[in-house]
């Protein structure tokens, strides 16, 4: 992994390097209030896990996670809402796959929202993740669907879009999912990721997913002191980001962004207490008009 700098120039942040469990705030012992009636469904109905299992079931996989990567949304448990599932423009995506069209999950973690359309009825063998690092075994015993899925994680680095794996979906997605993802950057690098992501775009592509925001669009100092420096958008901020990375890559794209608060995102208010004054939660829908 890269080193930090507070230029941002790394392709994954220091503080998801594996550390201890009891240094960050964002360590929660216990999570199983975290589990919304959603997971509890995928898990029974899906994963054929009963019920009762499920919370032991839940650290533990929480557990192995950790060891890989150490990122807050895997130690508050905010993995376990199904994000995809709850943004308005959910319906669409899923008529999309169901019609023949291509999903792909960029920093995919454990593949939650690919098992969501899975579940949903969108034919597996169109959605893929990509991760630079191997979360996926963990989600196979997670979804208990190894056998069933049949979905493709490949793991690379997002920031390499021209690594060989990557070249079969190169101009070739029609979602492009990255959710919780670009926020570990600065401004230049988030133009950096987002125009690695539309290299797998043609036009009509949906780019789809949130990311940390804030009232007050603003570069911070993220996590404490000598962590990065990361962009934390507004709507407007997200929509320039995207105008300029249009303008690089010769495309034209559509933003709509919201904010949203952690209880509108299904998330313990108090998760965001350890991050800064006016966070809230940015959902997009970028749309390739050319
Ligand atoms: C905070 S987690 C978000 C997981 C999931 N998308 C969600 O919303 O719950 C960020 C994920 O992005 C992956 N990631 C970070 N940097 C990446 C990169 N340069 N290329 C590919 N994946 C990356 C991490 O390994 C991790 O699984």
């Amino acid at each position: 992994m890269a080193a930090n700098s507070s230029k941002g120039d790394y392709h994954e942040p220091e503080y998801a390097k594996p550390q201890d469990k009891s240094k960050p705030p964002y360590y929660h012992t216990n999570i199983e209030h975290k589990i919304p009636a959603e997971t509890h469904e995928l898990l029974e109905k899906y994963s054929h896990i009963p019920r009762e299992q499920h919370s032991e079931h839940v650290h533990k996989t929480r557990d192995q996670a950790w060891e890989i990567r150490s990122y807050p949304c895997i130690g508050l448990g905010s993995w376990l809402v199904p994000q995809l599932r709850r943004q308005p423009v959910y319906n669409e995506i899923l008529q999309r796959v169901k019609a023949g069209g291509s999903v792909l999950d960029v920093g995919t973690f454990i593949g939650y929202d690919l098992r969501a359309l899975a579940y949903d009825g969108a034919p597996s063998d169109q959605l893929y993740g990509l991760d630079i690092v191997n979360h996926f075994d963990v989600g196979y015993d997670f979804f208990r669907d190894r056998d069933s899925f049949k979905g493709r994680f490949i793991e690379a680095d997002m920031l390499s879009p021209d690594a060989p794996e990557l070249q079969p979906l190169r101009k070739s997605v029609d979602i492009v999912i990255v959710s919780q993802v670009l926020h570990q950057w600065n401004w230049v690098n988030q133009v950096r990721g987002a125009q690695a992501l539309t290299t797998f775009t043609k036009p009509g592509s949906m780019i789809v997913g949130n990311q940390i925001g804030n009232v007050k669009a603003q570069e911070i100092a993220s996590l404490g002191n000598n962590l990065p420096d990361v962009y934390r958008h507004d709507p407007e901020s997200f929509t320039r980001l995207w105008d300029e990375v249009g303008k690089a890559v010769g495309m034209r794209f559509e933003t709509q962004g919201r904010l949203r608060s952690f209880v509108e995102m299904g998330w313990d208010p108090n998760d965001a207490a350890w991050m800064d004054k006016g966070t809230r939660v940015l959902e997009f829908v970028v749309q390739r008009l050319e």
